[in-house]
Parts: structure tokens; sequence; C-alpha cells
């Protein structure tokens, strides 16, 4: 009732002043429709791919939600909307290629599986467009129902928006041996739950935080879903695939169902409940009992989301952008449930128990820490511990080995999902209230409401590097995209005598050309007396531009740690170092401190000398804030060249200008890769 008397309000908005691509709560297959109800469509289910190895190819692909509409969509192996479903056997070793043919970079996340972080697909491991990643790795997990899923840094909201994203389901021997509905498609359902939001010519409607949760409920990709299911036992793999919005599932008749695993597989035996509680990324298995209904009854699997308290997702009143939506703050139907005959062996009855886990205990830690939701700087709404993840992003490190408790303070706002990669963790507290019994199980994301704290125990086994880390991040797309990420390494004790890196995050690639005001900036200064200093470079060696530049040129190379352009620019001034030798000097400046300074070194693999400038002094006095920048000082100490960006022609220009001003013979420089134009001014809020 509430709902359409809602919709009518909109419509008669809608007539008055949005255009044909307005963000519309009521696309066009209901704004020129007088029925009030669409008709059901039949679930889509998620086709299966088995075996040790995996294609995957992302790329840009369509799906029509309704009849008569084409919505533009990202699709893994030619998926309108979602991908296929892989199934793997715990302990076999999967080969993966993943192909990236969408036009933009993207990753792909085995989410909730426990496997070395260069094989992770997090924001670290990015697949440029054309490329194919290919990890492999050792299935560890338990059964259960784990998912894929694109991990860009400031990407993952949209790619997930236009559907990129998967199920994996693990299979195991102690799995294997219970009498449970594992039929796929028949009686083991998938649901992936996810809303979205269309403009008026039927496309999504994608603004960011703007859209963060849809209007329209899809289940698996599918608008107003129905599923025939037969009259037995049948289980449901349910996943919260949302950008933002929480879930409170039940059935329409209040009946129980029995909860059989959590994010991480089986848990000890069926719980009983009326209701459980999903956030996004999160996962549930039920059992339903459909036995005692007859063939062609129905049966609603629903959403309970009205008076929530402030902090739920999703339970923010309005139906309007930016926090309200259409199914914000109501209850709503699911999924249709059409009752069938039962199948040739059907399963008619509970399993008393399931498995048997360990959980950690207070007994078992090793070591705790405390991680604090809290607001975001400039440009980001949440941080954790005050750093949102788009600047200098330190690692938390962890011992291989350790049992951590991690406890996550929410003083803020808004509840979050916090999930973290590489482990499995069980719930021991929660600061208001017991921890709930659907979420006693292993977990790899958690609610975290607002004004609470939740503590979990994990162990970090078997996977350490200095290199790679792992995440851990709100898994509301927007906040993480937003900069609600932190990460973490874990470091083997025994790895003798090396320190452990700092892992950089490199943005996605973009096309930033240089501005008209960096090129004037940078060539007013040519001909005038190169500003004097005397710094150190990582190793502690003086750097001193007057006697330096006394008899020979020397190149200061401009250079900003998060920025793709700074790393993908230095390999050609190590070729110069490498080309002119004594000839000449390449000193790089870099805004970072000592310690990223020397992490970002070792990542980009340069030898020239480098100056840390944390804040910025070098910088700004030659003028080459957040950009790939160069200058080129003569012998004697003044400004020769500037050169705004690289590019080919300007790094052969450096070339010969340096030969020139050396007085040695011009070098060739090996060029390939470099980019035509001139690249760079990324657009990074300079501190
Ligand atoms: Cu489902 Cu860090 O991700
Ligand atoms: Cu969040």
């Amino acid at each position: 009732m509430a709902r359409s008397r809602k919709l009518a309000a909109w419509s008669m908005m809608l007539v008055g002043f949005f255009g044909w691509i307005a963000p519309s709560p009521t696309p066009a297959f209901q704004a020129s429709a007088t029925s009030p109800r669409r008709p059901f469509q039949d679930l889509w289910i998620p086709p299966t791919m088995e075996g040790t190895s995996f294609d995957l190819t992302l790329s840009p692909s369509s799906q029509s939600f309704w009849n008569g509409a084409t919505t533009r969509t990202y699709g893994y192996n030619g998926a309108g909307f979602w991908g296929p479903t892989l199934i793997l056997e715990q302990g076999s070793t999967v080969q993966m290629k993943v192909k990236n043919a969408i036009d933009e970079p993207t990753t792909v996340h085995w989410h909730g599986l426990h496997l070395p972080a260069s094989t992770d697909g997090g924001p670290h491991q990015m697949i440029e467009p054309g490329a194919t990643w290919s990890p492999s790795f050792r299935v560890m997990n338990q059964a259960g129902t784990y998912w894929y899923h694109p991990h860009p840094h400031e990407t993952t909201q949209k790619q997930l928006t236009y559907g990129a994203g998967g199920l994996i389901l693990i299979r195991d021997p102690i799995e294997a041996k219970l009498a449970l509905p594992r039929n796929y498609g028949v009686d083991d359902i998938p649901l992936v739950l996810t809303s979205r939001r269309f403009y008026t010519n039927d496309q999504f409607s994608f603004e960011g935080d703007n859209d963060k949760y849809g209007d329209y409920l899809l289940v698996n990709g599918t608008l107003d879903a129905r599923v025939k299911l037969p009259s037995q036992f049948v289980r449901l793999r349910i996943l919260n695939a949302e950008i933002e919005r929480g879930y409170i599932l039940g059935f329409k008749d209040n009946r129980t169902f029995h909860v059989i695993a959590t994010d991480g597989g089986l848990i000890d035996a069926p719980l009983p409940v009326q209701r459980v509680r999903l956030m996004v990324g999160e996962r549930v298995e039920i059992l339903v009992d459909l036995g005692g209904e007859k063939p062609g009854s129905g049966l609603d699997l629903m959403a309970y989301h009205s008076n929530q308290p402030f902090g739920f997702p999703g339970g923010e009143p309005g139906t309007t952008r930016p926090n309200g939506s259409l199914l914000n703050n109501i209850d709503f139907r699911v999924l249709r449930i059409n009752v069938a005959d039962p199948t040739p062996n059907p399963i008619t009855t509970l399993p008393r128990t399931l498995t048997k886990n360990r959980y950690w205990t207070d007994a078992d830690v090793t070591n705790r820490r405390t991680i604090k939701i809290t607001a975001g700087q400039p440009g980001s709404t949440f941080s954790f511990d005050n750093v949102s993840y788009t600047t200098h992003a330190k690692s938390q490190v962890v011992e291989l080995g350790a049992v951590e408790e991690w406890t996550i303070v929410n003083n803020n706002v808004f509840g979050h999902s916090f999930h973290i990669h590489d482990v499995q963790f069980n719930i021991v507290k929660r600061s208001r209230g017991a921890v709930a019994d659907f979420e006693r199980g292993w977990k790899d994301s958690v609610y975290v409401p607002r004004g609470q704290s939740v503590s979990f125990i994990a162990r970090f086994d078997d996977f350490a590097s200095e290199t790679d880390p792992f995440m851990y991040h709100c898994h509301m797309a927007n906040h993480e995209d937003g900069g609600l990420m932190g990460q973490f390494v874990v470091k083997d004790p025994k790895a003798s005598g090396k320190s452990t890196a700092q892992a950089i995050e490199f943005r996605p690639r973009q096309d930033h050309p240089v501005s008209a005001d960096k090129a004037r900036e940078a060539t007013r200064r040519v001909g005038t007396i190169a500003p004097d200093f005397q710094e150190k470079d990582l190793d502690g060696r003086p750097i001193v531009l007057a006697s330096l530049a006394r008899e020979k040129p020397v190149v200061l190379f401009f250079i900003e740690p998060r920025c793709p352009c700074s790393k993908d620019a230095s390999p050609y001034f190590d070729r110069l170092r490498a080309e002119y030798g004594d000839a000449c000097t390449i000193v790089g400046v870099i805004d970072a401190d000592p310690e990223l300074a020397r992490t970002w070194t070792k990542q980009v693999d340069v030898h020239f000398p480098i100056i840390a400038d944390p804040d910025q002094k070098l910088i700004r006095t030659y003028a080459a804030e957040g950009s790939t920048f160069t200058t080129l000082i003569q012998p004697g100490g003044t400004i020769a060249k500037t050169y705004p960006g690289y590019g080919s022609a300007m790094l052969s220009d450096l070339a010969d200008s340096i030969a020139r001003l050396g007085g040695v013979e011009s070098r060739i420089i090996d060029l390939a890769g470099a980019p035509a134009t001139l690249v760079s001014g990324c657009p990074f809020p300079t501190r």
C-alpha cells in the first residue's frame, strides 16, 4: 500500500521534469504501463564450470531485464548479467585464466578463498584491457559458497553494477557424505541478491554513491523472479551481492527454516531460524522444507526491511537518491517459489549434525589489534583509522601463524560490512547484544552496526609475502571505492633479514593530458638558475645540486608514487642512466617518506639515486606537484629544459639534449612501450 502510493507520486513528478536519461525510479517498462503488476520471470540459474582449469573472459554484454528492454552490461563468458558458477574440489590445484575484454582495467578476486596474496585478485593484481591474468592455486577452503568479483581500486562499484561477478561452490568429502540437497538448479539453488536503478532509457543508473541502492531487485539478474522447486527439502545458497543494501530474510508464512552454512562453510548442526540477516558480501546456505507443501502451491521468500534502526543499510526512508530507493524501508518479495512434484530421490529429513568445527578462542590469541572506522579525508566519506585508502596506505603487519583478535570499532554514522581477505574467522564478541546464532560459523564478512564494535579471531596461516598485501575493507562497494579499505601483509618471521615491504597501490591508469597551465608553468623557468639544494638519497649519500651540476647535466625526475605514469616512466630514466653513465646525473625526487620511497623503488626496480621529499619542499620549488615531471639542468646550473609529463618524443629529446649538453655522442634509448603523446598530471589531491 505504502509502496504504491509512493510510486504514484513519483510517476507524476516524472512526467514533469525528467528527460530521456533521467535517473528514474520508474523505467520505461512501468512508466508506460497502466497495469500495476509486472509478470513474474523464471529465475535464471547461472551455468556451471567444473574441473581444474577455468577460462573467464569479462566483456561488454547486454541483458533484457524486462520485455522490450536492452540494458548494457558486463558479463563473464558471454553472460548478460552475473557469470557462470565455478565448482571447485577441495585439494585440487586450479589454473585460472582471466581475460579482460572490457575497455578499462579490472581484477578478479576469489572472495573467501585462502590462497597466496599474489593470486588473490585484489587491487594489486590489475588486468589491463586486452590482457590475461593466469593465477594458479590450491583449493584449501571447506565446502561452501564463495564468489568472485572485480576488485580494481575505485571502480569496483561500477563493474559490479554492470553485472561482473559469479559464484564459486567448493565441494569436499565431509559435505559430500551428508544427505543434503546437492542437485544444482534443482534442489540446490543459488540466489544472488542485488538491486539496480535504471534510467528511463533502460540503462543502469550509475553515479557512484548516488546509486548505492537500486530500485528493482534482481535475483541472479532476474527481475520479479519465480522458481519451481520440488516438494521436499531444498537448499538455497544466498549471496548478498548488493552495492550497499543489507537483507533480513524470511518467509511470508513466517515458517522456520534451517541455516546450514555461513560464509566459510558448514556449521556444526542445522540451526532453526525464522529470519536471517545478510549484509553485503555475506553468504548463507539454508534448508527449506517444502515437503509439506502441495504441488501447485506458492510461497514467498521476503526481505523485511521496514522500520530498521538508522544505520541499517537500506533502512533510510525516502524513495530518491542519494540515500533512498523504492526498496528502502519496506518489506518486499525476494522470490516467488512455486512448489512442484518431488524429484526421484528427494531429501526428506534434516541431518542432525553437519560437521565439527573448532573455532578459535581467547586462549588461542597471540596478538590483538583494533581497527576504527573513522571519517574520511576530503573526497571520501569513511576511512579506517583516519587514513583513506587513496592516500599512502601503510600495511598492517601480521606474523605468519599468528592467531589474532581484530576488533572493528564503528563509532561513525552508519553501519558497515567488514570483510577481510585470506582468512575465515569466528566472531567472538559484539559490543551490544550477543553474537547472533546465524553468524556463529566461519565468516569472512561481518556486519558492524552504527555505534558498535565487533571482535573476531582468525589464524593467518600458510601464505606470507613481503611484497603482496591482502586487503580488508567495507564490502559496500561505494564505501570501499571511497577509501574504506586497508591492507595487511603476512610476514614470515623466519624469512631472514628482509624488511617488510609496504606495498603501494598504483591507481588505475587514466589518460590525463598535460594541462595548458602546467605546460606554461614548466617553460617559464627555462633559462633561470636552478634552485640549489643539499639532500641525501635513500642510502644516505649526499646529493648537492651545485656540485653535481658544476660540469655535467643533471636530470631531476619528479615522481608521484601512487601514479601509474610515474611508475611507467621510470624504466626509461633508468635506461638513460645506464646509457649515459658518467656523462650526466639522473636524480629521482619522490613525494613520499623514505620508507614508502624505498618500497616504491624496489617495486618499480630503478637504480638512479632517489630523494624522499615527503613535505614536497623540493617538488614545490620546481613546480612539479602531483605530476610526472622532469627538469634538465645544464652544466653551470641553468635550467635548460622542462618536460611536463613523459612520452616517446619527450624521451628522445631528453636523450639528445643530455648528449649535447654533456658533450657526448647521442645514445639510442629503447623507447618500446612509451606513450606517443605526453602523459602527465595525475589528478591527485596534492597535500
Ligand atoms: Cu569480495 Cu575485497 O572483496
Ligand atoms: Cu561501509
